[in-house]
């Protein structure tokens, strides 16, 4: 059973442990916007450069792009987000909140005590669109011309650069281009944490296909995606997947399936993969006047490429991730334990290295030593406070999945019937299963890293 309060477990820890702030929060905060402190910022690189190594790196028809957060405002009008990219809004004239009208019953009210909107049965006016982009003028003048939007996905830079990536990079259809960036969306309502913010990272890929290969290429997206996210640490059982009705799809998308994920709060969107014809391409050869077809050798063919898109949101991912692995456990000495399961992968610290005393000299050289070995091949922390016992709670807590202790043993170098190879071993503690191994030194960055993968 999920336990009802464990969203605010996640929030706390995350605050007290420096995974996420409020941002601005010193200044009472900004709705909609978070800080991301030393180890979230650590764990969201994480999993963007696993992201990233799985689309460019591992695969050879996939190039990256880092696109202008900010784009000629004619490219925002092309795509449709300037005419179309609107929530329905809804005021409420008894609160004077503001609310998504299509959600107006999940959304609290600020009246006090707190009531959800539709049971306040306050007067509410008839929706009306609200334009989702954050808007900011370039140069000194503030007039209209100078209007500019930041942008509210990755993908338009990769659409309007196709002609430059296709001309430069020597792909052939079918390939893709690779983004991970920042998107702004000015939300009418933040809410779960993390899960709806103003300012969010997108991973988004473009994948260019011929036009008869479209629903298969959105077949083989939602099984490399599904398995990603395996590969990261969320169960396949705990993603849903939704085949998206022809009425509630874009009107270009042949089809579209939603990834979601078993949030405390319910089940969400992770990621949208999207087969989009070639309804983005075609809107920007038409508005800019500049050739995006393709040629195609073979048959001597030229035409638009279709496009299947599978768009993850990486601070949605790194809140599934927390959601996943928060658990907490009675151990053997009856104390309670909160751990995060993290795969060793995305793992913001992979070992922390602890001498068992801090006033022996010779353990800390040594640890300092071990410190020194691995810190060049991966994250590691080096704690010296308090207990044994409490150093191993406090890695738990951040889902460091290695524990390495130095300690009298490791000194002496020979334990009572031990072989010359098991000379200079230190204890490996697994966070999991909390057992506890020796090892030798020289053999503890290979078998870490095999570990980390
Ligand atoms: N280019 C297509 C596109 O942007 P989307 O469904 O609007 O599609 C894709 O967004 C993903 O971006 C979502 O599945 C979600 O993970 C993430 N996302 C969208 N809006 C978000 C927000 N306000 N806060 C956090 N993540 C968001």
């Amino acid at each position: 059973m999920v336990d009802p309060n464990v969203m605010e477990k996640i929030v706390a820890l995350c605050k007290r442990r420096g995974f996420i702030f409020q941002a601005s929060e010193i200044y009472g905060g900004l709705n909609g916007f978070w800080d991301y402190g030393p180890l979230g910022a650590q764990l969201k690189k994480n999993i963007r450069d696993h992201w990233w190594r799985a689309m460019t790196q591992l695969r050879d028809d996939i190039v990256g792009l880092d696109g202008a957060i900010i784009m000629n405002p004619a490219v925002l009008k092309a795509s449709g987000h300037v005419d179309t990219f609107n929530d329905p809004l809804v005021d409420c004239k008894t609160c004077q909140g503001r609310f998504r009208a299509d959600q107006v019953d999940k959304i609290p009210c600020p009246q006090k005590p707190s009531k959800c909107v539709a049971d306040c049965h306050g007067e509410k006016t008839a929706p009306r669109n609200f334009n989702l982009m954050l808007k900011t003028y370039l140069g000194p003048v503030q007039d209209e011309s100078a209007v500019a939007y930041l942008r509210p996905e990755t993908a338009q830079a990769i659409f309007v650069q196709f002609k430059n990536v296709l001309d430069t990079s020597r792909q052939k259809l079918p390939f893709g281009i690779a983004q991970a960036g920042k998107s702004f969306r000015n939300e009418i309502n933040p809410r779960n944490f993390t899960f709806r913010s103003r300012e969010f990272d997108q991973m988004e890929v473009e994948f260019f296909v011929h036009p008869d290969d479209g629903f298969k290429w959105t077949e083989q997206w939602l099984a490399d995606r599904l398995a990603w996210y395996e590969a990261v640490g969320l169960p396949r059982e705990k993603i849903h997947v939704l085949d998206v009705p022809e009425a509630d799809r874009a009107f270009y998308s042949k089809k579209t399936y939603d990834l979601e994920y078993e949030f405390p709060f319910g089940v969400q969107e992770l990621e949208g993969i999207a087969y989009r014809t070639n309804y983005d391409l075609g809107k920007h050869q038409e508005a800019s006047g500049k050739p995006l077809e393709y040629f195609d050798e073979a048959t001597k063919a030229k035409f638009i490429p279709h496009v299947v898109e599978p768009s993850a949101g990486l601070d949605r991912t790194l809140l599934a991730l927390l959601c996943e692995a928060y658990a907490e456990e009675r151990v053997a000495d009856g104390d309670l334990r909160t751990v995060l399961r993290f795969k060793p992968c995305v793992a913001p610290v992979k070992a922390g290295v602890f001498p068992l005393l801090k006033n022996k000299p010779e353990l800390v050289a040594k640890a300092r030593e071990v410190e020194a070995l691995l810190r060049p091949r991966m994250a590691v922390q080096y704690d010296d406070g308090g207990a044994i016992g409490r150093r191993y709670r406090r890695q738990d807590e951040i889902g460091t999945p290695f524990c390495v202790t130095i300690d009298f043993e490791t000194l002496e170098g020979i334990r009572e019937g031990a072989t010359a190879g098991e000379k200079n071993t230190v204890t490996l503690r697994h966070r999991d299963s909390m057992e506890q191994e020796r090892v030798s030194i020289s053999a503890l960055p290979a078998k870490l890293l095999a570990a980390i993968g």
